[in-house]
């Protein structure tokens, strides 16, 4: 037998939402919701689509790796140099490439109890040791992440808001945090949902950059954008950092569609904003509704919701599949008794409340 590497024996590997066709397929239905992935239930960019179709003919060719376009127009709109970017096959990839670059088997990675499940992935795929910092009231408690960094500490990985919790960190917390924490740990601060906060105390982190050298800002193409399925994130450090992580980045790491699509993206103002619209006012109709079958749920700051069952989830979660609503158990996350529920089109998000008064009620 040929062994792994002993770190990543107690790995349990990445579960994601159950794709619609895969319920379909089980259960022979049709026309059932799928409310498990955070995505954009208006699509993607209209603007996207139709760049990514007078682009189609050009795939036999290799894409740009440089990314050039895509780099310099979110450059332009973050008030960032080109240099300071680097792109990945979506967030995640980001993410991996940081922990690559920076982590070695004799490092530190701190992470919450209950943050994005890719953190303690990274981490123990490198055999770096992961060290846990447990959430307060299901927020990243910074107080006690700080009390955690060794001399070993490389990385502190930090969601916000975070996934599954949909909480954040406010500004002035963050501040002081990010002045703190030693000069040489890198502070990655995974803003996947950054576009769908509307609270005046959110940090825009690519403000701090002048605090501390070791920030790095990652957003995706994924959520507002609607581009989950062509894989398309960034990073946003120090032109030093940005050129270490080009090291470790493999050469065509964004495909030549997903490059399309974004450049397009950035220019739809107006999708995001109707996304975002829907987004608040189909959070308003979820907590409502939730708060009227009497089910207690932590606010949410993006566009999905974790609802405490205050019991294992499973029952409720494969009565819903069976009336085709698919929600996110995330006992993966630490989470046992929680489900979370993205939010989706009016008419999806009915359903769920539909079919969960009828289990629960
Ligand atoms: C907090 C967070 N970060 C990163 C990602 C990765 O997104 P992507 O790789 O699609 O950009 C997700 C996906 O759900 C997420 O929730």
């Amino acid at each position: 037998m040929i062994k792994p590497k002993e770190s990543i024996k107690d790995l349990v590997p990445y579960v994601p939402g159950k794709p619609v066709e895969e319920l379909e397929r089980e259960l022979g239905i049709k026309g059932s919701v799928k409310l498990a992935s955070n995505e954009n239930p208006l699509g993607t960019s209209p603007l996207a689509l139709s760049a990514i179709k007078e682009s189609v003919s050009n795939i036999n060719r290799y894409p740009d790796g440089d990314s050039f376009y895509l780099k310099h127009k979110i450059a332009e709109k973050l008030g960032v140099k080109k240099e300071n970017i680097i792109l990945g096959n979506g967030s995640n990839e980001v993410i991996e490439i940081v922990a690559r670059t920076y982590l070695t088997p004799d490092d530190e990675a701190i992470y919450a109890n209950h943050a994005f499940i890719v953190y303690p992935i990274v981490t123990q795929s490198i055999g770096a040791k992961a060290v846990i910092s447990p959430m307060k009231d299901l927020t990243h408690d910074l107080n006690d992440i700080y009390s955690k960094i060794t001399d070993k500490t490389k990385i502190i990985f930090i969601a916000n808001p975070n996934n599954p919790t949909g909480t954040i960190v406010k500004k002035n917390e963050l501040r002081q945090f990010l002045k703190d924490v030693p000069q040489n740990v890198i502070v990655l601060m995974d803003e996947a949902y950054f576009e769908y906060v509307d609270d005046t105390d959110y940090p825009d982190t690519l403000e701090y950059h002048d605090i501390r050298e070791g920030l790095i800002t990652v957003r995706t193409f994924s959520k507002i954008y609607g581009l989950a399925g062509l894989r398309v994130g960034y990073g946003i450090a120090s032109e030093k950092i940005v050129s270490y992580l080009n090291r470790v980045r493999e050469p065509f790491n964004v495909n030549s569609l997903a490059q399309t699509a974004a450049l397009a993206a950035l220019d739809d103002d107006l999708h995001v904003q109707k996304s975002k619209e829907l987004n608040s006012s189909e959070m308003r109709y979820l907590e409502d509704e939730l708060s009227g079958i009497g089910l207690q749920f932590t606010k949410s700051y993006t566009n999905f919701i974790l609802v405490n069952l205050k019991k294992d989830p499973t029952e409720i979660y494969n009565k819903l599949l069976n009336k085709g609503v698919i929600t996110r158990p995330v006992g993966g996350y630490g989470l046992k008794t929680h489900l979370r529920v993205s939010v989706g089109l009016h008419a999806e998000n009915k359903r769920f409340v539909d079919s969960l008064r009828k289990i629960v009620g």
